[in-house]
């Protein structure tokens, strides 16, 4: 067994964390919770450092495995990649002919399909692996493939690689797909078209936040993107980028777990760090179920109401500004002790409710109905044995122990290690019930 040494983490066992996470319900919460930088935020950021040409600095990048896996591609690419005491990551391309991101590299975390724009733009040609399979659906990246060839790229299918070769030329292109836009095509084209000959019209993009951050990390290298924070981005294509310093944002996905947690509980609670702004939607489905929800510019706090319970409030899952996705699982652990009955709709992830049948072990009344899950709240959740499918789903079951009686053992942490820091260290310092169990 070793220790991550990016993250400095949990023990791993050939790669995958061994431990499992138990929480006894029933304790009231209170005080302050920090929010770290976004995971999604940092993988395309990061992903982009293999544009430039000088050292890239980066601030705020949590501590995560996912962070680690990242890292793992880029050195595999080539680049010296650094963390400093102060957790500072520093990056710096060191050999530029690298082209290839293996199988056994990308399978491990989907999000590494986004350093193919960048290989390609930068190095001239790209050969990366495609992700394959996924738990929370079928996820294609047919709208990748579409953007970067309408950049003027050659794309080819070989032993499970995409081959993408030419001269990244410019052009427009409608991202738009099924189930709204794509957050990562957006971002793998988006890194093409930063160093294209010509100009580049992306129509149809993520609106994120995720995505504003790397427009403005990019621009800060010198790139040249306008539009940004619209559906609509034109960029003039730059020979090439500098380094800069560059702060990553907070985790709004993670700030939304937190504040889901302090509602669930009643608990005075405030989250440091997080940014109202990034959080609209999730906030407006509290405050419509009755929680009482303060803000500033950068934090965002739980007010405790008399009621106790909140009342059921159906939901939908939408791109942002909507309600995100990757809170719909934490979401169905307080409607599932809610006063009525609410429906939860995926209109990103349809088939994103595996966490479902183990918030029923809990006592959890949830019933599937295509694209929308049928809840009906209780009061009576119990404490049991449960198995995270995902990262965000090891969050809600998190969640729904913090208040079901007696205690819920959550196995496969490696899912929540990918994408919370000290998840339990940040819950225990609020009054939460909760410790990481080692079963190496
Ligand atoms: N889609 C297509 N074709 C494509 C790409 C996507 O049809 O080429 C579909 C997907 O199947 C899905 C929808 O479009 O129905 C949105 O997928 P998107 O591409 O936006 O997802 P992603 O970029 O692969 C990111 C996050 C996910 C988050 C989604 C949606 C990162 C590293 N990942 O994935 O985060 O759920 O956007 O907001 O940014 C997580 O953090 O737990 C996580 C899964």
């Amino acid at each position: 067994m070793h220790r991550s040494l990016l993250t400095g983490g949990s023990p791993v066992l050939g790669g995958v964390s061994v431990d499992r996470i138990r929480v006894r319900g029933g304790r009231g919460l209170q005080g302050a919770i920090a929010v770290s930088g976004s995971k999604n935020s940092a993988l395309p950021i990061l992903a982009a450092t293999l544009l430039v040409d000088g050292p890239v600095r980066l601030r705020n990048v949590p501590y995560l495995s996912d962070v680690d896996n990242m890292c793992r591609i880029l050195k595999a690419l080539g680049m010296r990649v650094d963390r400093h005491a102060n957790g500072d990551l520093e990056l710096e391309a060191v050999d530029k002919t690298v082209q290839q991101a293996p199988y056994e590299l990308v399978r491990t975390m989907r999000a590494s399909f986004v350093v193919l724009g960048a290989i390609w733009a930068r190095r001239g040609q790209a050969v990366v692996s495609y992700p394959g399979g996924c738990v929370i659906g079928h996820r294609p990246v047919d709208l990748h493939i579409k953007g970067l060839t309408g950049l003027g790229g050659r794309i080819v299918t070989r032993d499970g690689y995409v081959v993408l070769t030419g001269p990244v030329q410019g052009g427009t292109v409608f991202l738009g797909g099924n189930y709204g836009s794509t957050v990562l095509g957006t971002a793998n084209v988006l890194m093409a078209a930063v160093l294209g000959r010509g100009p580049s019209i992306l129509e149809g993009v993520a609106m994120e936040p995720e995505i504003e951050d790397l427009c403005h990390f990019l621009n800060a290298c010198g790139a040249r993107i306008r539009g940004i924070g619209g559906h609509c981005l034109v960029v003039d294509g730059v020979d090439n980028l500098h380094g800069c310093e560059w702060t990553i944002i907070p985790d709004r996905i993670e700030a939304g777990t937190f504040l889901i947690g302090a509602v669930m509980t009643n608990s005075p609670v405030t989250v440091m760090g997080a940014r109202p702004e990034h959080l609209l939607a999730v906030v407006d489905r509290l405050q419509a179920a009755g929680a009482q929800i303060e803000s500033g510019p950068d934090f965002l706090r739980n007010l405790p109401t008399r009621s106790g319970r909140v009342a059921a409030v159906d939901m939908t899952t939408l791109p942002y500004p909507g309600f995100p996705t990757d809170l719909q699982a934490q979401f169905m652990a307080l409607m599932a002790q809610a006063k009525g009955v609410s429906v939860i709709t995926e209109k990103v992830y349809p088939e994103r409710f595996i966490h479902a049948a183990e918030m029923q072990r809990l006592g959890a009344r949830i019933r599937r109905e295509g694209p929308s899950a049928i809840i009906e709240g209780s009061d009576r959740l119990t404490g049991a044995p449960v198995m995270a499918s995902d990262l965000r789903a090891s969050a809600g079951l998190v969640l729904a122990g913090l208040v079901a009686s007696g205690h819920t053992d959550v196995r496969r942490v490696y899912h929540i290690d990918r994408g919370y820091e000290r998840i339990e260290q940040k819950l225990q310092d609020i009054g939460a019930d909760i410790e990481r169990i080692s079963d190496g």
